[in-house]
Formats: structure tokens, C-alpha cells, sequence
């Protein structure tokens, strides 16, 4: 049963090594990647700092692959614009950063994005029920957010079960990903607890045997 289950794999390049970028996203797209996971951090919302539109752009162009923009910064409305014209195809927000939810993900869907939206370790599912009609995506952290190679918090599992119950019941079309120390080992988990998307960095582009050996891992 579990294997008629659809698994989407989201590298994360933040694990990747830059000065290589251009080959190594072709590598993840042959090797059946769904989408490029983007992390944008700003050193405030996250205590580092990583790349911004600029990057999303020459990203663009190299690739046909889905670019889902991950915005781990404060007043993340300041920047959906720079980040829809960049090229994304999907903006996440955070629940924890963003004051006015419904304004920000209207906005996001104007733009003629798709809208996730991200939750910390510590915040509780329950957060999603009023926002759940106006969401693509739900993200659950399953690290704090900030680096990538952390462990995987093996608490978020059953908040992810109760999220994959709360989709089935009422928006079974929102896709449920987690983020964060997502491997082969950690991946069988979360999606025994209902994700269908997994993000991953380290596992991947840090696999000792390459990128495509890192997503038939994680897809195994
Ligand atoms: C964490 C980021 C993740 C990170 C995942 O703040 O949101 O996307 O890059 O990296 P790994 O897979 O190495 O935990
Ligand atoms: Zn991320």
C-alpha cells in the first residue's frame, strides 16, 4: 500500500556546492528531482544568512525544474514580488514570521503563485485550520530552521500524522513536506506519518556516492 504513495524529492541547494550549481541542479533534475527547494535567510528571522534573487534567477534559467522559495525572513511581504519575478513558482512563508497571514498569502496568489506555508518544531498543527483553504503547501519544519546537517527532531512526527489526518479530512489537494536531517533512514518515517514531499540538503548533494545515488536513497 505504502508504495502506490506518490514521494516527490525537493533538493534543498543550500548543500550544494556553489561554484558547481549549474551541473549539479542538472544532475538532480536526470536523476527524477521533482522541484529545487530555494532557502532564503536573512540573518534575522534565522541566525544565517544565505543567497536572494539574484541566485533565483540564474536558477531560472538553468533549469525547467519547479522553484519553491523557502522564506525563512522577517517581513517576508517586503519580498514576494523580487522573489515571484525572480522566477519561483512557489513561495513558503513562515506562520512564525508573518504578522498579517491571509494579506501575505493573498498577495502571494496574486502574483499567480503557488502559497505554502512553513511551521516551526514548536508550533502546533492547529495553527493551519483557518489558513487551509488559501494554501497550496504546508512545510513542516522537522529542524529549527537556519542550517543545513542538522538531526532530524523526531517529536514533529506525530504533529505530522495529525496534519496528514486535518488535509485528508478537509484539503486532501495541499501538499504536506517536511524540511530538516531528511534521509533515508529519517524518510521512511515521515512518510509512514503522512508527508509526500521531502526536502532534502546533506542527503543529497552530500551523498558520498553522488546526487542521483542521494535521491534513489531517499526515494528507496
Ligand atoms: C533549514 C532549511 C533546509 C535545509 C535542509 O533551515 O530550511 O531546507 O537546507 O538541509 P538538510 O537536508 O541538510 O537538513
Ligand atoms: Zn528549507
Amino acid at each position: 500500500m505504502m508504495s502506490q504513495v506518490q514521494i516527490r524529492i525537493a533538493p534543498s541547494i543550500l548543500a550544494a556546492d556553489f561554484t558547481r550549481l549549474g551541473d549539479q541542479i542538472q544532475q538532480a533534475e536526470d536523476a527524477g528531482a521533482d522541484r529545487l527547494h530555494l532557502d532564503i535567510m536573512d540573518g534575522r528571522f534565522v541566525p544565517n544568512i544565505s543567497f536572494g534573487p539574484p541566485i533565483v534567477r540564474s536558477l531560472r534559467t538553468a533549469t525547467r525544474l519547479l522553484l519553491e522559495t523557502h522564506l525563512m525572513i522577517e517581513e517576508p511581504d517586503r519580498f514576494l514580488e523580487a522573489f515571484a519575478e525572480a522566477g519561483s513558482t512557489t513561495l513558503i512563508v513562515h506562520w512564525e514570521g508573518s504578522t498579517h497571514l491571509h494579506r501575505t498569502l493573498d498577495r502571494i496568489r496574486t502574483l499567480g503563485l503557488k502559497a505554502g506555508v512553513a511551521i516551526n518544531p514548536a508550533t502546533p498543527a492547529g495553527v493551519l485550520e483557518e489558513v487551509l483553504g488559501d494554501i497550496d503547501l504546508v512545510l513542516v519544519m522537522t529542524v529549527n530552521p537556519g542550517f543545513g546537517g542538522q538531526r532530524f527532531i523526531e517529536t514533529t512526527l506525530p504533529k505530522i500524522r495529525r496534519i496528514r489526518d486535518l488535509l485528508d479530512r478537509s484539503r486532501p489537494g495541499v501538499e504536506l513536506e517536511v524540511d530538516g536531517g531528511i534521509d533515508a533512514e529519517t524518510a521512511s518515517k515521515v512518510v509512514a506519518a503522512g508527508a509526500r514531499v521531502l526536502v532534502a540538503g546533506t542527503a543529497i548533494f552530500g551523498h558520498p556516492k553522488g546526487i542521483a545515488a542521494g535521491i534513489q536513497a531517499l526515494q528507496a
